[in-house]
């Protein structure tokens, strides 16, 4: 259930709702207090959720019986974004006097609120306890950041970005299975140099690699992610080495393996560099140019021999005789299980949100699953992760 309540952060509701339906494949429900509804019309929101927005507690057509507190039993979750200083100080004094408030006090701790407001009201001491009493009782509190706010002035109270919102949503919701965990995972290209200009490399985003990392993050587990360059942003909950090369990407894993109970190698790694790289930029001449490529080091082949019985998931890119050359990448690199990428489909593999893979474990049962947003693959890879680990 998203609440919205009437804060000038109001706008990022939308795109937070489309994040939550169409990339984490949520149901949602929309409540909007009076106050959201002087800002935006719900229509959005109802396109958005494919539902009727609740707006009101008696006068809604189809708010018949105690409707409310269907809606406090349906959500595994209530988030209130962007949460007023009047909806905070409601929720923690009990109020129940509108229909998101009354939600609210029937849905308890399955609410996180993420706050958005002026410095003023929100370093007001009066607000500090409310939130502290929120906090304490359970609740989840999704602190706002620092920054330009709607007056000109800038300081603490903007909305969090909508990926912090969405991660701490996530782990209030999920068990926490991977609690004590230590799950390491490679994400993104890597470049080989060829002068000081120009390099080798592969389309990679690491947005796989970085979603995987929120969902193990998501379920409690220490997150070290190992990333090639990117423009994207640094995943939430984790903690990001970032590295160039494909060598340096195996020097980090190597070290990093040793202290984790599982490695998900989503990295794109170069299979090749070029050992001649020169410090000064190749000059073109009047014929065509040969480089002599040597073989990286195969990484995974680099820390089998320490598997014992720590996870490894591997990702495999192939376009040809795709199941045959994945199970054979299997077993050679001790994988659990292997998840196989063809970047021929539509929406699959490199640069999109959405993928298209199939799963294959070592008994050589071949998974085909449907394309799916990152997120949601994301979110089924870690959970067999998880039953690997705990060995169910
Ligand atoms: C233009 C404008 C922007 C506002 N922005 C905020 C805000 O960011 N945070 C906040 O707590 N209140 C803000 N308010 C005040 C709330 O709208 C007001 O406290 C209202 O009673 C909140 O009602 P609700 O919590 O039921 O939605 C703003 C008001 C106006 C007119």
């Amino acid at each position: 259930m998203l609440g919205i309540t009437g804060g000038i952060a109001i706008y990022k509701s939308a795109s937070l709702l489309r994040e939550l339906t169409f990339e984490h494949g949520a149901d949602v429900q929309v409540i909007m207090t009076d106050s959201a509804l002087k800002f935006m019309s719900p229509l959005i929101f109802e396109t958005f959720s494919g539902k009727p927005v609740w707006t009101s507690m008696f006068s809604d057509k189809e708010m018949v019986g105690v409707r409310h507190v269907e809606i406090s039993k349906w959500a595994d979750a209530v988030l209130i974004s962007p949460a007023t200083a009047n909806i905070i100080g409601k929720a923690a004094n009990g109020i129940a006097d509108d229909l998101l408030s009354t939600v609210i006090s029937g849905a308890g701790t399955k609410t996180i609120f993420a706050a958005a407001m002026e410095t003023g009201m929100y370093e007001n001491p009066i607000m500090q306890q409310n939130i502290k009493r929120l906090k304490d009782a359970g609740f989840g509190f999704i602190d706002p950041e620092s920054g330009p706010l709607a007056s000109g002035e800038s300081g603490v109270g903007r909305l969090a970005e909508s990926r912090v919102i969405v991660h701490s949503l996530l782990t209030h919701l999920k068990s926490g299975r991977l609690r004590g965990k230590k799950i390491l995972v490679s994400a993104g290209p890597t470049r080989e140099w060829i002068d000081p200009v120009r390099f080798i490399s592969n389309p990679s985003t690491g947005r796989m690699g970085f979603s995987l990392a929120e969902a193990a993050s998501a379920e409690g587990a220490d997150v070290i992610v190992i990333s090639g360059p990117t423009e994207v942003a640094s995943p939430v909950g984790a903690e990001l080495i970032k590295v160039s090369t494909a060598e340096e990407m195996k020097n980090a894993i190597v070290e990093k393996f040793a202290e984790s109970d599982a490695l998900v190698m989503s990295a794109a790694v170069g299979d090749y560099t070029y050992p001649e790289a020169g410090s000064e930029k190749l000059k073109k001449n009047g014929s065509d140019l040969r480089l002599n490529l040597k073989r990286t080091d195969d990484i995974l082949k680099a820390i089998s021999g320490d598997k014992g019985d720590k996870v490894i998931v591997g990702f495999s890119v192939e376009t040809e005789n795709i199941i045959e050359n994945s199970k054979l990448k299997l077993h050679e690199k001790s994988m659990d299980f292997i998840v196989v990428n063809n970047p021929k489909e539509n929406g699959a593999a490199f640069g999109h949100d959405t993928n298209k893979v199939s799963i294959i474990d070592r008994k050589g049962s071949v998974e085909e699953l449907e394309l799916m947003s990152k997120g949601e693959l994301s979110t089924l890879i870690i959970d067999k992760v998880s039953k690997l680990l705990s060995g169910s």
